[in-house]
C-alpha cells in the first residue's frame, strides 16, 4: 500500500542512539540504598491498607520498573552475547548468523523474538546491536500510531541499524503494510499527488535489522511474520541458569549470596530473570532494613532469603498472593471453572491483559491451570494438591 508522506516527520517516541554503554557496577554499590517503599511497606514501615500492601506484592511480578529499581535493572542487564546466560541453542544460532553476516558485511536478517515476559527479549536485541557494533533504535508498537511516526524512524537508519519495535504484535495495519517493503527491499514507497493523478515514488532506506519481540507469537499477521528471516523462542530458564544470573547481578550489586541462597531464590522466580534479580533486590533491601534495626549486616543466606521473600508472600513455588487468589477464587467462587479471562479479572480487580501475560504463564507452566475453549480451568493435579494451602 502507498502512502501519503506530506506530514512525514521524525518518530518521537524512538529512542535512538548508539547501543548503550553501561558501567560494570551499580552507581551506587558502595552507599546504602535508600529504602524503597516496597521493603517499607512489607516489614510493616509505613501505614497501608490490605489493599496497598497486596499491590506492593503484585508490583514484585509485574512488567515495569519505577525509579531506583529501573536504575538498578540497567545495571545488571548483559550488554554482550557472551554476559547472555542460558538460551543455549538461540545463542548458538544467532552467533553464527552473525558471524556469517559480518562475514559478508552486510546487516543480520530481520529476527522475530517471542516468549513470556522478562526472558530476556530486548536484552538479547541490545546485544546483537552491540555485537554488530550497530545503532540501536527502540521504539514499541503502541508509540508508533501514526504513520509518520515509523516513517520518521526509517528515515532516521543508518546503514547496518538495529531497530527494535518491542510488542510487535499490536502494530496496525497502516505501519505494517509501510513496514513490508522497507523490511523486503529496503525501501518506502510515498503517493504523490490524489485521484487518478496520483503517482507511488519509492524512497530507497539502508539496510537495516528489525528486531520483533512479543510475548504473543499467535497475534501477529502472518504477511509479517513472513517476513522476517529468523524467528526465536525463548524458553524459561533452568534453575543452575537463574542461580548464574543471581550469582553475576549479586556480583554487579555488591552483595553477598551463598550458592544455596541463589538456589534459594531461583526456585522462587518463575524460571524468569527479570523476577530472579527483583527477589535479590528485595532480599538485598531485607537485609538493610535488618541491619538498621541493629543487627548486622550479613551475606545473603538460605535463611535470610526464605524469611524475606515469605515476607513478600511468595512461596516455595514461587506463586504470590494474586496467583493464590486466582486459584482460590477458581476453586471456591467458579468450583474450578470453565471461567472466562474478563470474568476473572473483574474478581480479582487485576487487569486482564496482566493476568494473561503475566500471572497465567507461570500457572499453565506448572500444569496448575488450563485454557480451554470454554475459559480457565483448574487442573485435576491443584484441585487436589493445593488447597489445603489456600
Ligand atoms: N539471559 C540473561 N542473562 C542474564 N540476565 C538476563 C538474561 N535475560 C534477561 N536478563 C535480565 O532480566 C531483565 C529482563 O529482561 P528483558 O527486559 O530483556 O526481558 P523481555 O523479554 O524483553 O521482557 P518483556 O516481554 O516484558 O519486554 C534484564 O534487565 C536482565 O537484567
Ligand atoms: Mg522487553
Amino acid at each position: 500500500m502507498a502512502l501519503n508522506f506530506a506530514q512525514s516527520g521524525k518518530a518521537t517516541t524512538g529512542k535512538t542512539g548508539p547501543a548503550p554503554t553501561q558501567p560494570d557496577r551499580a552507581p551506587n554499590a558502595a552507599a546504602p540504598p535508600p529504602l524503597p517503599l516496597a521493603v517499607a511497606d512489607a516489614l510493616g514501615m509505613t501505614a497501608t491498607t490490605p489493599q496497598q500492601a497486596s499491590a506492593t506484592r503484585t508490583r514484585l511480578m509485574n512488567r515495569d520498573e519505577t525509579g531506583y529499581d529501573a536504575a538498578l535493572e540497567q545495571s545488571i542487564r548483559p550488554q554482550r552475547l557472551s554476559d547472555y546466560i542460558g538460551q543455549r541453542a538461540l545463542k548458538d544460532t544467532l552467533a553464527i548468523t552473525l558471524q556469517a553476516a559480518q562475514t559478508r558485511n552486510e546487516p543480520l536478517d530481520h529476527v522475530l523474538l517471542y516468549g513470556p515476559p522478562g526472558l530476556g527479549k530486548t536484552t538479547l536485541a541490545m546485544a546483537v546491536a552491540r555485537e554488530m557494533d550497530a545503532e540501536f533504535h527502540l521504539t514499541s508498537a503502541p508509540a508508533l500510531e501514526r504513520p509518520r511516526d515509523i516513517v520518521g524512524l526509517l528515515m532516521s537508519l543508518k546503514p547496518g541499524s538495529v531497530l527494535f519495535i518491542d510488542e510487535i504484535h499490536r502494530l496496525n495495519k497502516v505501519t505494517e503494510e509501510i513496514l513490508y517493503p522497507a523490511m523486503e527491499d529496503f525501501r518506502l514507497d510515498r503517493t504523490v499527488g490524489q485521484g487518478h493523478t496520483a503517482k507511488v515514488l519509492s524512497v530507497p532506506l539502508p539496510k537495516f535489522t528489525l528486531i520483533g519481540a512479543t510475548t504473543k507469537a499467535g497475534s501477529i499477521a502472518n504477511p509479517l511474520r513472513d517476513r522476517f528471516g529468523m524467528t526465536h523462542r525463548l524458553n524459561y530458564y533452568e534453575p543452575d541458569e537463574l542461580c548464574a544470573i543471581l550469582h553475576r547481578s549479586a556480583r554487579i550489586l555488591d552483595i553477598e549470596l551463598t550458592d544455596d541462597a541463589a538456589g534459594a531464590i531461583a526456585r522462587r522466580c518463575r524460571g524468569t530473570p527479570r523476577i530472579a534479580n527483583r527477589l535479590l533486590r528485595r532480599v538485598r533491601d531485607f537485609v538493610t532494613v535488618q541491619a538498621t534495626k541493629g543487627d548486622e549486616p550479613s551475606a545473603i543466606t538460605p535463611t535470610v532469603a526464605d524469611d524475606a521473600l515469605n515476607l513478600f508472600h511468595i512461596d516455595a513455588d514461587g506463586l504470590d498472593a494474586t496467583d493464590r487468589q486466582l486459584l482460590s477464587l477458581m476453586h471456591h467462587q467458579f468450583s474450578g471453572g470453565p471461567v472466562g479471562l474478563d470474568t476473572l479479572a473483574a474478581a480479582l480487580g487485576e487487569d486482564a491483559r496482566t493476568i494473561e501475560d503475566v500471572v497465567e504463564p507461570y500457572l499453565l507452566q506448572l500444569g496448575l491451570i488450563q485454557r480451554t475453549p470454554r475459559g480457565r480451568m483448574l487442573t485435576p493435579q491443584s484441585q487436589l494438591g493445593l488447597f489445603a494451602n489456600l
